[in-house]
């Protein structure tokens, strides 16, 4: 079993993160977590990285002069770790064209919604006000497009009457931590099948 390495990139608590550390611990999993970088110093997930002995590293976009240099700092780091996926995991700067050309196919995210439905950094909440009856999440690939790309794995969460926003959300969260490890196994599948 190879398994390809992955960099995950966080802003925030990493949960999502977690979850993917968590399954790479199985032998059989097409991926080990080899990378997890920040662009946010002081984002909860580094210290869970760190202490799972991942290597770490925090590269703060406001250190740069435009998107296209704080994405290159980026790819070299990915480059530097040998890491040959990528994972945005909460991860909240929009990515310059030339770096979802080059990671095309290999850069998969979550978004917090059924895309193409309710785009955007407010998803859960949008849904919610929007009055829909279900809601959801979706991993996807990396494509220039905010919150677009080819769909690799999405569940549904009803939304009950009763239920309040922070609810909707918990839910949510439940099902991403589920279909993240299944979409990364199935892309890490897909790039150890192309390899043959
Ligand atoms: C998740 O809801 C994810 O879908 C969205 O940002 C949130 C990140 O949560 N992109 P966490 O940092 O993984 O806990």
């Amino acid at each position: 079993m190879n398994k390809i390495k992955t960099a995950i990139l966080i802003s925030g608590r990493g949960s999502n993160m977690s979850a993917l550390i968590e399954a790479a611990k199985e032998l059989d999993y097409p991926a080990e977590i080899s990378l997890v970088i920040s662009n946010k110093k002081d984002a909860a997930g580094i210290d869970v990285a760190k202490n799972e002995g991942i290597d770490t590293k925090i590269i703060e976009h406001k250190n740069f002069n435009s998107r296209e240099e704080f994405d290159q700092a980026l790819d070299q780091a990915i480059e530097e770790g040998g890491c040959q996926a990528v994972c945005l995991a909460g991860f909240m700067r929009l990515l310059s064209k030339e770096f979802t050309e080059k990671w095309s196919g290999q850069a998969i995210n979550i978004h917090p919604s059924l895309l193409p439905e309710f785009k955007g950094a407010t998803a859960v909440k949008d849904a919610f006000e929007a009055g829909a009856k279900k809601s959801g999440c979706t991993v996807h690939h990396l494509v220039h497009e905010m919150d677009a790309g080819k769909i690799i794995a999405q569940a549904e969460v009803d939304i009950l009457q009763n239920d309040q926003l922070e609810d909707v959300a918990a839910k949510i969260l439940i099902q991403e931590h589920k279909i993240y490890p299944e979409a990364l196994k199935i892309l890490c599948n897909q790039l150890n099948n192309a390899k043959k």
